[in-house]
């Protein structure tokens, strides 16, 4: 009796993590089939992936991205350039792979090193090959509601809740985060799928309070286990964007997953979650830069 009791709570406390890393495969081995398809229609890729130092965290993410294009079926070249590369050695060569049709997708891994101006750089890549969805006039165009790359995370975001049956439309969605990459589009996407949207960030005030009004919960803020109890309306979705390591060495997110995930009715759990969306939406991308 005692143990058919904890197999049910077990089973309930699990139903409410969203698993990213199961629906990142999933969208995978779709890329991979309609890849294949392409190919036999003549159509390949190639993503171009520059890194420039050897930052250990980089490494790892062009190591992983090199990994998933194998595994969809489209070619990788990597530029592994050394810290020292000066602006001009970098441009000349984006320059070089924006003219080679054999290029079907080009990404400059971030950061770059502090003598470059990455602003730049993200221009210099053609707006049509910026897989990324860094380019201005790729951002321009998501504002707009026209079609073009969408950053890869919170395009994942957005993939995890539609396939998790989460509904959006309408619901009051809090972003924490402004930056480029994540929450200015992040609270596009959101909008466009008729969600009411609050953009908060370092500086807003009553935080909590703001937060707890959340029916979605979106937190990319870039601290460590920020986000506790109080910032959460019992029953939210939960969408954890960070990833540290904690003081045991041990993967973590911007919000405290112990505090919350038994108030919450859906929780992307770190490592896990977000963070496989990233790889497969950019798998995406490459497959839409190819079909160009
Ligand atoms: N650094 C952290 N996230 C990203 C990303 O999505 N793309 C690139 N190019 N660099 C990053």
């Amino acid at each position: 009796m005692e143990n058919s009791t904890s197999i049910n709570i077990k089973a309930a406390s699990e139903g409410n993590i969203i698993d990213g890393k199961r629906i990142a495969q999933e969208i995978k081995d779709e890329l991979k089939e309609q890849t294949a398809k392409l190919k036999e229609q003549g159509m390949k890729g190639c993503l171009a992936v520059i890194q420039v130092g050897a930052d250990p965290a980089s490494s790892v993410y062009v190591r992983n991205k090199k990994r998933a294009c194998a595994y969809i079926g489209i070619e990788s070249r990597a530029y592994e350039l050394e810290e020292a590369t000066t602006q001009e050695q970098l441009l000349e060569l984006i320059g070089q792979l924006n003219n080679d049709p054999q290029v079907t997708g080009i990404l400059v891994q971030l950061p770059v090193p502090k003598h470059i101006d990455e602003q730049q750089i993200i221009q210099a890549i053609s707006p049509a090959k910026d897989v990324d969805g860094f380019h201005p006039q790729n951002v321009g165009a998501l504002v707009s509601g026209l079609p073009g790359f969408v950053s890869c995370t919170p395009a994942g975001v957005i993939q995890l809740l539609k396939r998790s049956g989460i509904a959006i439309e309408g619901k009051n969605c809090v972003v924490i985060g402004r930056s480029n990459i994540v929450g200015k589009p992040m609270a596009v996407l959101m909008l466009r799928e008729n969600a009411t949207v609050t953009v908060a960030h370092s500086k807003t005030e009553h935080l909590e309070e703001i937060c707890r009004r959340a029916d979605i919960l979106i937190v990319a803020v870039g601290k460590p286990k920020m986000i506790n109890a109080s910032y959460i309306k019992e029953g939210a979705v939960v969408i954890d964007v960070g990833i540290h390591r904690d003081a045991e060495n041990k993967l973590c997110g911007d919000v405290d997953y112990d505090s919350v995930v038994s108030h919450v009715k859906a929780i992307t759990p770190v490592p896990g979650g977000v963070g496989p969306m990233t790889i497969a939406m950019l798998m995406n991308n490459c497959v839409e830069a190819l079909m160009r």
